[in-house]
């Protein structure tokens, strides 16, 4: 987690991270929270963020090998934008839905389970909104944004 670069000024707070490994996606996810907790979101919500922080850089981490996580909050709302120029999602719509991996549906029960293919779906019920940008070969970004509720401001 050298390299990262932050930038704080009054209401908002901006992190970039370079993800290259499994530990740097966890301690994107604790910074998200900690980033959260800062602006004022509620504990709950904060932790939100920083689970879905941390599986969007270890998406880049297990798809793509090395990316960036870019954590911008505000008082208003935590924006999470994970940026690689790894393989590509050929079906974007179905990598959101869960038991979809690699490419397929994962529907063998006697397959070995490498991974439940809910790591996006997660991120999609935790924020309030997940837009994901990619083509196959050209690099994928993943925009989720979670807006804090009115009543807890
Ligand atoms: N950054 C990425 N680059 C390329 N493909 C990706 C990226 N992120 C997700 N994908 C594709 O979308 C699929 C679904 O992602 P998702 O996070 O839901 O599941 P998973 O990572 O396979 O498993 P899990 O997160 O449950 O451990 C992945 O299997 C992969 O094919
Ligand atoms: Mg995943």
């Amino acid at each position: 987690m050298d390299m990262s670069t932050t930038c704080s000024r009054a209401g908002r707070s901006l992190d970039l991270l370079p993800i290259r490994s499994s530990t740097d996606a966890v301690v994107a996810g604790a910074l998200a929270t900690d980033r959260c907790l800062s602006q004022g979101f509620p504990a709950r919500a904060s932790r939100e963020v920083g689970i879905a922080a941390a599986e969007l850089a270890s998406n880049i981490v297990r798809h793509a090998g090395i990316g960036e996580l870019e954590i911008d909050v505000s008082e208003e709302r935590a924006l999470l934008t994970a940026i690689d120029s790894g393989p590509g999602i050929a079906d974007t719509q179905a990598a959101l839905e869960d038991g979809f991996s690699r490419g397929r549906h994962l529907t063998d029960p006697d397959e070995p389970m490498i991974s439940l293919g809910c790591g996006l779906g997660a991120v999609a019920r935790l924020m309030s909104r997940v837009d994901i940008r990619s083509r196959p070969g050209g690099g994928t970004v993943v925009e989720a944004e979670k807006r804090r509720e009115p009543s807890s401001r």
